[in-house]
């Protein structure tokens, strides 16, 4: 059932002519979808559906189906969470195993009947968040914890920082993650986080640093010059750079 609102417009009644990207985010708790115009503005609500459990290529398929269904779109971008190379995810941390190795571009076409583009979470958000100059970080709070890393808006994919050893034997996304904020309170997940942020400004040495994704909102430390929290519908928002080369 959808749970937004579904102010959506069709192309006749877009402001831009141009093609029509229907930007979806898979994420571990919900899956979202908005319709971008050929510039890459919102011409729709966020629509939202949680993520179904288990969380199979069919059944997130299905939940993108009806997201899709009220919109009228030329092409499709999305956010997973997890490694993808050229349409086919490689790892999914917080969804079913069905999708190591799954075709998503492939089977999304297919059934869609719309050209598809896929490209990591983080990676989509970031493109959505960043200035495109210098050394840029994104980091995604949600379920899982996403890195981005952009140099002079060149993406390098896949960083997948979030399984990398952070402190006490664990990775950031198991002391970062939403299973974490859950466990220890916002407090400590606030001290965790200024301990992250810390550590990565000293080895990645970043220009700007972006945090997004749904955990952002808990955020109570206060943030150095250079790191910018970043609405969460930059996930979505960026999906119209798949489609710029
Ligand atoms: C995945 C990343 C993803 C992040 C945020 C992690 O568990 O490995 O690919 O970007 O969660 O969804």
């Amino acid at each position: 059932m959808l749970e937004d609102s579904q102010a959506e417009m069709t192309s006749t009644e877009s402001a831009s002519s141009g093609p029509l990207t229907l930007a979806v985010d898979i994420g571990g708790s919900g899956v979202k979808a908005m319709l971008l115009d050929s510039a890459g503005n919102p011409l729709s609500e966020r629509d939202r559906l949680s993520t179904p459990e288990p969380a199979t290529p069919e059944s997130v398929i299905e939940a993108i189906h009806q997201l899709a269904m009220s919109k009228t779109f030329d092409r499709v971008s999305v956010g997973f969470p997890g490694v993808v190379r050229q349409g086919t995810t490689y790892t999914a941390a917080n969804l079913d195993q069905g999708w190591i190795g799954f075709n998503l571009g492939k089977s999304l076409e297919e059934s869609l009947g719309k050209p598809v583009r896929v490209l990591n979470d983080a990676d989509m958000q970031g493109f959505g968040a960043i200035e495109g100059q210098g050394a840029e970080l994104v980091i995604t709070l949600g379920t899982g914890v996403g890195f981005a890393m952009f140099v002079n808006g060149i993406l390098v994919p896949n960083l997948e920082l979030g399984h990398h050893p952070f402190r006490k034997g664990q990775t950031y996304e198991e002391q970062l993650g939403r299973a974490a904020l859950d466990d220890v309170g916002k407090k400590r997940w606030n001290e965790r986080l200024q301990k992250a942020i810390d550590l990565l400004s000293r080895t990645l040495n970043y220009d700007r640093l972006y945090l997004g994704g749904g955990n952002a909102k808990r955020i109570e430390i206060k943030l150095p010059e250079n790191v910018k929290i970043v609405p969460n519908v930059s996930g979505l928002l960026g999906g119209i750079a798949l489609w710029k080369n």
